[in-house]
């Protein structure tokens, strides 16, 4: 059963640092990657109140829209494009901390200020991403791109 989450004050790496246990006891044992997604996106969202933060999987050569937290947003993502393709052609976390400053962005919300974008790496394959928005300019920095990485990592051991 689903318990709720206990919301750890401090700065962003004690919040991780009190998150990250629990989304894993959270999960489980369980492998259905919907549903890991969907919990891991809310509880990112619970814990820090990030504007959007969702998932896009790669199936038959594109990015598309897995489970998500926040506003309706674009179903597919050609590699390449936009900060998801970016991070996905390069096999490696895309900090944007204006996206206004960044060619090629797709604004799926006009609210969206800063992202983040981290590869899921399985066999050296990028079969997803964790997209994370903020609605404020430089959200994210190295310490997010650790603790969200260990995420994605985890995640694809259990897959
Ligand atoms: N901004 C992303 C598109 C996805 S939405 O932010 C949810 C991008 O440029 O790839």
């Amino acid at each position: 059963m689903a318990e709720d989450l206990v919301l750890v004050e401090g700065d962003k790496s004690t919040k991780y640092e009190g998150l990250i246990p629990q989304i894993k006891a959270l999960i489980g044992d369980e492998k259905d990657m919907v549903a890991n997604q969907a919990n891991v996106a809310a509880a990112l969202k619970e814990a820090f109140g990030f504007l959007w933060v969702g998932f896009y999987n790669v199936k038959e050569g594109e990015l598309v829209l897995g489970p998500f937290q926040g506003p309706v947003a674009c179903t597919r993502i050609q590699i390449g494009r936009g900060v998801c393709g970016t991070a996905w052609e390069q096999k490696e976390t895309v900090i944007v901390e204006d996206v206004e400053q960044f060619p090629g962005h797709i604004a799926c919300s006009s609210l969206s200020k800063s992202e983040i974008v981290v590869p899921l790496v399985k066999e050296c394959q990028v079969v997803g991403v964790l997209d994370v928005d903020s609605d404020e300019t430089g959200s994210f920095d190295g310490v997010d791109s650790i603790y969200l990485n260990q995420i994605c990592e985890w995640l694809v051991s259990i897959m």
